[in-house]
């Protein structure tokens, strides 16, 4: 069974290795982002409460979150597996999945950590373009899809993200370092840690994460 976590900073490659490992592991890909960007664009009352908060980097409530993803991992489709990306982000919410991940038998057995130095990352997210539809990532630099302004995966037409300016940048890595890194030890004392380091290149880091999972199989 894969339960994983895909941890790592704003722009350090989640999404990107999140929509490679789905294809090849066949699991739900359960992104925190995702879900709140697709309920801010149809409207709802969960997106009404968030749209400001993720317009300017700041962290969507933990009771908010911690509920969304009870109720996303309770489906049927998470009984074989699932990817989480993006969650959890702070110590409370780790707290609450420990504690939920057992009582919907759910529990996470595998962390994968990415990470990728400051600089590269802010070039990484001014260059994004992300699917709205899919959910997979872009750059107008290093990863252009086969036609311009087109998901390879799905055909939709690429956006820029609200949230991918230099402002709501730093206030993302700051809440990074502040909230989530201290994640690490978390999972290290759980002992499901791994880290993987996003410079190694795309195929390289795709390659090193499907290894551990095959042999978490
Ligand atoms: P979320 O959508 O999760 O954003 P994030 O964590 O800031 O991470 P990103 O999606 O920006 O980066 P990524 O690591 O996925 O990078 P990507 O693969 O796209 O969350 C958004 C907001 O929602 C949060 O700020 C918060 O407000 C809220 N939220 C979400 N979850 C929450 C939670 N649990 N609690 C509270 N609030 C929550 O890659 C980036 C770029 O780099 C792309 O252009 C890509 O093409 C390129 N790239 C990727 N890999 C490589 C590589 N190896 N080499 C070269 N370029 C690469
Ligand atoms: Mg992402």
């Amino acid at each position: 069974m894969l339960n994983i976590i895909l941890m790592g900073p704003p722009g350090a490659g989640k999404g990107t290795q999140a929509v490679r490992i789905i294809d090849e592991f066949h699991l739900p890909h359960i992104s925190t982002g995702d879900i709140f960007r697709e309920n801010i664009s149809k409207g709802t009352e969960l997106g009404l409460k968030a749209k400001a908060i993720i317009e300017r980097g700041d962290l969507v409530p933990d009771d908010l979150t911690i509920d969304l993803v009870k109720s996303r991992l309770s489906q049927e489709d998470c009984a074989n597996g699932y990817l989480l990306d993006g969650f959890p982000r702070t110590i409370a919410q780790a707290e609450a999945l420990k504690k939920m991940g057992p009582e919907i038998g759910r529990a996470v057995n595998l962390v994968v950590d990415i990470t990728v130095p400051d600089e590269v990352l802010v070039q990484r997210i001014a260059g994004r373009r992300v699917c709205p539809k899919c959910g997979a990532s872009y750059n107008v630099v290093s990863m252009k899809p086969a036609v311009e302004g087109i998901c390879d995966r799905c055909g939709s037409a690429l956006i820029q993200r609200k949230d991918d300016n230099p402002e709501s940048f730093k206030i993302r890595l700051d809440n990074y370092y502040a909230q989530t890194a201290p994640l690490v030890d978390f999972y290290k004392a759980e002992g499901l840690y791994h880290h993987f380091d996003g410079m190694e290149g795309l195929e390289k880091v795709s390659a090193q994460i499907a290894d551990l999972l095959k042999k978490t199989l």
